[in-house]
């Protein structure tokens, strides 16, 4: 696929510095360096336990570093709030799918733009002409949105009713509310099957077409060498090895890493 190689990509949208993380003596991510390029998809890959999550969890605020710096075009983001890097323009999926069991799924995804509202609660309440203009753009997105990622048909239906493909194109849609430049997607098709895969595939090359660059967590080298145009490896929440899909396929310490490991199919 690999469709996005016409944009130009100079510049790095997020740069990690010597990034570490500790739980208790576990080194989840570990001295970690390495940068995205901006408009690029760019997967991490590396065995379970590697601190892939980790990664993801300190890039978004949920979890702050023991040392290291975040760095997102010219801010550094380095433990700040979560709320705070969403409004950087930070979004993510989460390798669990995560959504409310009483919500539609139009309701779920608008629940993404109250983080563009600051998520302040006065205006809400008393429904400010402020708040009901940016309400009724915020309406009007989603359903953009939804029609985007092929859910506009399903928009009053129980979220997490839907199939599992199509849950996570709720999640997917939810983050895309936040109107991000940088999108995380940890994990977004395990345990699909191979037309789910493939559907979602295509969805992550149009949204990156919209200039948003995808930073993709995955286990399916399938997907990864044909979506990606940067790979970094890690293991033991260090990074292992890094470059194109072509270079990454063949690394001498990649295979090693991967032996005898069933999930991943290098
Ligand atoms: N909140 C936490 N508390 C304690 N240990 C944690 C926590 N989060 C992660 N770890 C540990 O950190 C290491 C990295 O975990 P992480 O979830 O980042 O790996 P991963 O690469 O995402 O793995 P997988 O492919 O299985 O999703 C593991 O040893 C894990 O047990
Ligand atoms: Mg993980």
């Amino acid at each position: 696929m690999n469709s996005n190689l016409e944009t130009p990509m100079e510049t790095a949208i997020l740069e990690v510095t010597n990034l570490s993380k500790a739980f208790g003596g576990v080194k989840a991510v570990n001295n970690l360096s390495f940068s995205v390029l901006k408009n690029s998809i760019h997967a991490i890959i590396g065995p379970n336990g590697a601190g892939k999550s980790t990664l993801f969890n300190l890039i978004t605020g949920v979890i702050t570093p023991d040392a290291g710096k975040i760095q997102l075009s010219n801010s550094d983001i380095t433990s700040q709030r979560p709320d705070k890097i969403a409004q950087h323009g930070v979004s993510r999926t989460f390798q669990n799918i995560r959504l409310f069991p009483d919500m539609t799924v139009f309701e779920t995804v608008l629940v993404g733009t109250y983080l563009l509202t600051g998520g302040r609660l006065l205006p809400a309440i008393l429904r400010t002409r402020d708040f009901r203009k940016k309400e009724r753009v915020a309406q009007e997105q989603i359903g953009e949105i939804l029609q985007f990622v092929g859910l506009w048909d399903m928009r009053n239906e129980y979220a997490a009713k839907l199939s599992y493909g199509n849950q996570r194109r709720v999640e997917i849609a939810r983050a895309l509310a936040t109107n991000p430049r940088l999108l995380l997607l940890d994990e977004p098709t395990a345990g699909m099957n191979q037309k789910e895969t493939k559907e979602l595939m295509q969805l992550f090359s149009l949204v990156n077409k919209q200039g948003i660059t995808i930073l993709i967590i995955a286990h399916d080298m399938h997907l990864v060498n044909s979506l990606s145009n940067q790979i970094t490896v890690i293991n033991f929440g260090e990074k292992l090895a890094e470059g194109p899909p072509e270079v990454i396929q063949s690394h001498p310490a990649v295979l090693e890493a991967y032996m005898g490991r069933s999930e991943v199919n290098a």
